[in-house]
């Protein structure tokens, strides 16, 4: 009799997802989840998107077989999707210096990528902003790559810590990593401006560094071209660069994983190389993307009326996660009579820190039923003038 499962320990809670867990339990009628960041409407719902629904109607009508894609997934998808990131006609993609596969989300991308990174260079060095999502370095990790850390934002300040993040990173050595996230950082809804997109694209250069941009929040912050501006001028500008696409928030799609795994070579050979191997390790992590989100985007991205639909629920998407920023503001500026809070006004995204103590957080959570990271990061998107007044008290009670 073998005695191997034995051998394990627990593994702890995952930081975000068991609060998710803990909220929808949660049989307080007040509560409120601000935990995970998934988008939700004005009466607390995640819907599906009237752009998605369409697509999956043609699908249903048009789909005559459930037969493997191929390693790198859905060509279609792969190729609009592209364009969505990079803009249609962006040099390297023009230069067929671009590889693309299909992903089981932009987390997908990121495992996928850094088992990438490890085949180039086992132990590489991935420098990686302070803060940064709570799943962005146990992923890192666990293709045993080597983590160090930027400064990039302090709680409840305004602005990014450029000066420093700049400093800090001048200890990176040629063929380091530099992980960025492209819109809307998450945790802390502060984004680089353009001026800095350029200096870091000069710094990277100089410096010999591989740029890996995560970009999940496309189109949340100013819209799809204004967001898109910093990464695509860094693409177009470096040899090498990787991109991790994500269209779980932008499509509404969670839970159909959709992403994908962009890389920008030196040259088509390279680019070509760079496929087989991202197809090779997609192989043996999970083997074949599953197939209905990517035709759902594809669709959506190729129909001229659905992707008019779906940039107009976007944009609704975005006003309503703006408003409830200005609204919250409000509500604490009045209470409080202080701009302590105002940052959260000028954020960009789902995503802001509230600043508050790890005990003042449990507080929110035991006395009010408000649920939000240990680390006092809220999902605006989970606010709703419903409960805003409720959220607002409770802040201005635990401080
Ligand atoms: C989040 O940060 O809440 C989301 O990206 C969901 C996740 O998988 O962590």
């Amino acid at each position: 009799m073998s005695d191997l499962f034995t051998s394990l320990e627990v593994c702890p809670d995952d930081p975000i997802l068991q609060l998710m867990v803990r909220a929808r339990n949660d049989t307080n009628p007040l509560k409120v989840d601000l935990s995970v960041g998934i988008y939700k409407n004005y009466v607390g719902k995640t819907p599906v998107m009237n752009c998605v629904k369409a697509a999956e109607k043609r699908r249903t009508d048009q789909e005559d077989s459930k037969a493997y894609l191929g390693l790198a997934g859905d060509l279609r998808f792969n190729k609009l999707v592209t364009e969505l990131a990079l803009g249609a006609n962006h040099s390297a993609n023009s230069d067929g210096r671009v590889s693309t596969i299909q992903t089981t989300g932009g987390s997908g991308a990121i495992r996928i990528a850094s088992e990438l990174i490890k085949r180039i260079k086992p132990g590489t060095k991935v420098w990686v902003s302070n803060p940064t999502w709570a799943n962005h370095i146990p992923i890192l990790k666990s293709a045993g790559l080597e983590i160090a850390t930027y400064s990039y934002y302090q709680p409840g300040e305004r602005g990014v810590r450029f000066a420093e993040m700049m400093q800090e990173l001048s200890g990176a050595q040629h063929g380091d990593v530099i992980l960025l996230q492209g819109s809307c950082h998450n945790p802390c809804g502060e984004d680089l401006s353009l001026e800095q997109w350029w200096l870091l694209t000069n710094f990277v250069l100089e410096k010999g560094l591989l740029p890996f941009v995560d970009i999940a929040y496309h189109g949340l912050s100013q819209d799809l071209d204004q967001d898109s501006l910093g990464w695509r001028h860094m693409a177009a500008s470096v040899p090498e660069m990787l991109i991790c696409y994500s269209g779980s928030k932008n499509f509404s799609l969670y839970r159909d994983r959709v992403g994908v795994l962009i890389s920008v070579s030196p040259d088509q050979n390279s680019a070509h190389i760079l496929l087989t191997n991202m197809m090779s390790i997609s192989r043996v992590v999970y083997s074949l993307p599953p197939a209905h989100g990517g035709y759902l985007v594809a669709e959506i991205l190729e129909d001229f009326e659905l992707r008019q639909m779906w940039m107009s629920e976007l944009d609704q998407i975005r006003l309503r996660i703006n408003t409830m920023r200005t609204d919250l503001a409000d509500a604490l500026l009045q209470r409080l009579n202080s701009d302590r809070f105002e940052f959260i006004r000028d954020q960009q995204g789902m995503f802001s820190f509230l600043g508050i103590s790890a005990e003042q957080v449990l507080s929110m959570r035991e006395s009010h039923g408000i649920y939000l990271l240990n680390s006092s990061r809220i999902n605006i998107a989970g606010i709703t003038s419903t409960n805003l007044e409720h959220i607002a008290d409770a802040v201005a009670s635990v401080i």
